[in-house]
């Protein structure tokens, strides 16, 4: 696959959304196709899947079936949007991917990491994000970013604090060991500084002058 992939991960609040769109806009200009989507989603069947887990009580699911739901609207999406995408040369910037199961399902969770790891081989096969950027808030301020929003898509920012505090934790871990594909932006202050920092990893790491 001759493309690049970027994921976005975080937390709860993080402003995930908003550094897609800005810098979606930034590689457009640049001259790039670019396919913007998002997880849980991204494909039709997986957006039907995702109103199963983003609405509803905290304690909806177990949390292997939680995981197991994740995981099946992954495919959904590597194969049906991601894979060609990269397949006919576009950058792909997808809000949340493989890590935001290890980080909520696994750290927060407490299903087995072994597992999480696993099953999401088996969803993605050989498709891994060139560059993923692990936006980080303190849980607090995030917290009450996220409160903010409008809409019913409120089942994970409900779940108790302990659960976002290893949440934080969990996707921090993540990127210390794998520092290759990982950098971990501070996302606490203004937008556009945030977008600036974003464009300077981008431009480094994928060689791409943004
Ligand atoms: P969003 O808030 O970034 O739109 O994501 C929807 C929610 O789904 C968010 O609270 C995180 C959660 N989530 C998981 O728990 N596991 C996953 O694998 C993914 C992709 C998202």
């Amino acid at each position: 696959m001759a493309g690049h992939f970027i994921s976005f991960e975080g937390g709860e609040g993080a402003g995930k959304s908003t550094q897609v769109r800005l810098l979606a806009e930034a590689l457009k200009a640049a001259g790039r196709e670019v396919v913007a989507t998002r997880e849980p989603g991204g494909a039709p069947g997986a957006e039907a899947v995702r109103a199963l887990l983003v609405e509803g009580e905290p304690d909806r699911w177990e949390p292997l079936t939680e995981t197991l739901l994740h995981v099946a609207a992954r495919h959904e999406h590597v194969r049906r949007t991601i894979g060609p995408a990269l397949a006919r040369d576009a950058w792909v910037i997808s809000d949340r991917f493989a890590d935001s199961t290890m980080a909520y399902q696994a750290y927060g969770l407490g299903v087995a990491r072994t597992i999480v790891a696993e099953l999401n081989r088996l969803a993605v096969g050989t498709v891994r994000p060139d560059l993923t950027l692990v936006l980080d808030i303190p849980v607090e301020k995030g917290l009450a970013r996220a409160s903010q929003r409008q809409g019913n898509e409120t089942r994970y920012e409900r779940m108790d604090r302990a659960f976002h505090v290893r949440l934080r934790a969990g996707f921090l871990d993540i990127a210390a060991r794998e520092p290759d594909r990982c950098a971990v932006v501070p996302a606490g202050g203004e937008v556009e500084d945030v977008h600036t920092a974003i464009k300077q990893i981008v431009s480094r790491r994928l060689g791409v002058a943004l």
